[in-house]
């Protein structure tokens, strides 16, 4: 006979397998669906084959109930809220999700705790606990300030690291002496646990306030390598191993990504997390010249009498949601003989991926996007390049010292023949810097909502 918790744990295995399988398929645009699929569907063979665990059946099938009941409400919400996500709301979705994992991976640690594990599983418990309950509140944070439901500017106050060093110590403190003393009663009625993840709730809340808004995908990709680290922890403390497969993979993943994003914008993790970039308005840079602007009917006459057209989006371009005709445009001109290309720079947007999602979504084919340092050499010999909303990731200030965005790799679009910047007024880019490009020689700004003028130039390119 096979024993349940063996079949369980082969179960896992292939489980474990299937995450990294899954995660392998998800490093190229054209398999990135399909590795999802084999991802979610190991997740849902881990879920199933747990209500087989024989204690869950120990106090009849009370437990099974609460489980189904959690399952269905979080499944539905979790569904409904999926299903009805603007692409742009994408980061919040992203950063309220990933927080729930890191309260269920806390929730856990203090379960496995009150349960009394031995010591060395609950310090793991409380390691785990201390991170998930971090990443729990963290990413709270990042989702209100996404979603508009708190200021998104950095907030600061005198003595901010110092009192947040603090609560980490305290937290900490309580931590060592749950290990030390487990549930013992320092206060009437209570226990450290509460002292101990009230602290750690707070040092992750607390934590996150000078972070501006902008900034979050970045913490919201470490918050869930600490969550997917906090889940192994628990996985070591409860001995499942899918738990510490999946936690480690998320883990390792979450702090790749965190890295090559701060690496693209040209930051530091600690400047990401203790810079309070944002903070303060930058002055006007030593930009000099004037703006000159074209119709979108004189835009679309330039454009349809070129050989190449390199278009660059930019997080505009999403706030816009002018995917849909920018692939218009694309079709429209590559039918009067125009070979088009995109230029995807890789912090483009607002989350990781964000155009190659947004124009995939469109229609536009994979093998006309082309990364930074693949279309850089092309721009020389393009007749027009159209830079749709965005800005920071075109501006050539990156190339000069002193400039807050110096060192960050750019599109070089400025080489182009001519420059069609679409954006709606003066607005400046996620770094709050004037941006050089505008006022070069060859460039001319077509002023709108980046939609409607895609659209315009869309039925101008029809006429001619
Ligand atoms: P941004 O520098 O943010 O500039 C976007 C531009 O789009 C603005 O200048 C704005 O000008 C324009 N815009 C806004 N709404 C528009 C609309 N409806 N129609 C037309 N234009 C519109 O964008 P970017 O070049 O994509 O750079 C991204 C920035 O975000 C970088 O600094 C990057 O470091 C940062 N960042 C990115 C990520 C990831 S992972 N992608 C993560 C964190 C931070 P107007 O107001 O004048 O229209």
């Amino acid at each position: 006979m096979v024993d349940v918790n063996d079949a369980i744990e082969a179960v896992y295995v292939v489980t474990a397998a299937f995450f990294i399988l899954g995660l392998h398929r998800m490093s190229h645009p054209t398999t990135a669906r399909s590795g999802i699929v084999w991802a979610g569907c190991a997740m849902f063979a881990a879920v199933a084959i747990t209500f087989l665990t024989p204690e869950l059946f120990a106090n009849g099938f009370t437990n099974l109930g609460l489980m189904g009941l959690g399952i269905a409400l979080g499944g539905g919400l979790g569904y409904l809220a999926a299903v009805r996500v603007a692409m742009t709301d994408m980061p919040q979705m992203v950063a309220i999700y990933n927080g729930m994992g890191g309260g269920a991976a806390a929730a856990i640690a203090a379960i496995a705790l009150l349960a009394g594990v031995g010591t060395g599983e609950a310090s793991l418990a409380v390691t785990g606990g201390l991170i998930g309950a971090v990443s729990f509140a963290g990413s709270l944070i990042a989702f209100l300030k996404l979603q508009g439901w708190m200021r998104q500017k950095p907030i600061t106050y005198p003595g901010q690291q110092p009192t947040n060093l603090l609560v980490l110590a305290l937290a900490l403190a309580f931590g060592v002496l749950l290990l030390w003393r487990p549930l013992a009663l320092p206060f009437p009625g209570g226990s450290y646990l509460p002292a101990f993840f009230l602290f750690a709730l707070g040092f992750g809340f607390l934590m996150t306030l000078p972070i501006g808004g902008a900034d979050m995908p970045v913490v919201i990709s470490m918050y869930n390598a600490l969550t997917g680290l906090a889940v192994g922890l628990d996985g070591f403390a409860l001995t499942n191993y899918a738990m510490v497969v999946g936690g480690v993979i998320v883990g390792a993943a979450g702090t790749l990504l965190t890295v090559v994003m701060a690496r693209a914008m040209n930051r530091s993790i600690s400047n990401v997390l203790f810079g309070a970039f944002g903070a303060t308005e930058e002055a006007s840079g030593a930009v000099q010249g004037t703006m000159k602007s074209i119709d979108a009917e004189d835009a679309a006459v330039l454009l349809a009498y070129a050989n190449k057209v390199v278009i660059a989006p930019g997080y505009g371009m999403a706030v816009a949601q002018a995917q849909h005709k920018v692939k218009e445009l694309m079709d429209q001109l590559e039918a009067k003989g125009v070979q088009v290309k995109f230029a995807i720079h890789p912090v483009a947007g607002r989350m990781p991926g964000h155009m190659n999602v947004l124009l995939a979504e469109a229609g536009v084919p994979y093998d006309h996007l082309n990364d930074r340092d693949e279309i850089n050499p092309e721009f020389a010999s393009s007749d027009v390049v159209v830079v749709i909303g965005a800005n920071d990731v075109v501006n050539p200030a990156a190339r000069r010292q002193g400039s807050p965005l110096y060192g960050m790799p750019i599109l070089d679009v400025d080489a182009a023949k001519n420059v069609l910047v679409l954006k709606r007024g003066q607005g400046r880019g996620f770094a709050g810097v004037e941006n050089d490009l505008f006022y070069n020689e060859n460039a001319r700004m077509v002023y709108g909502d980046a939609q409607e003028t895609v659209g315009k130039i869309v039925q101008a390119l029809k006429k001619l």
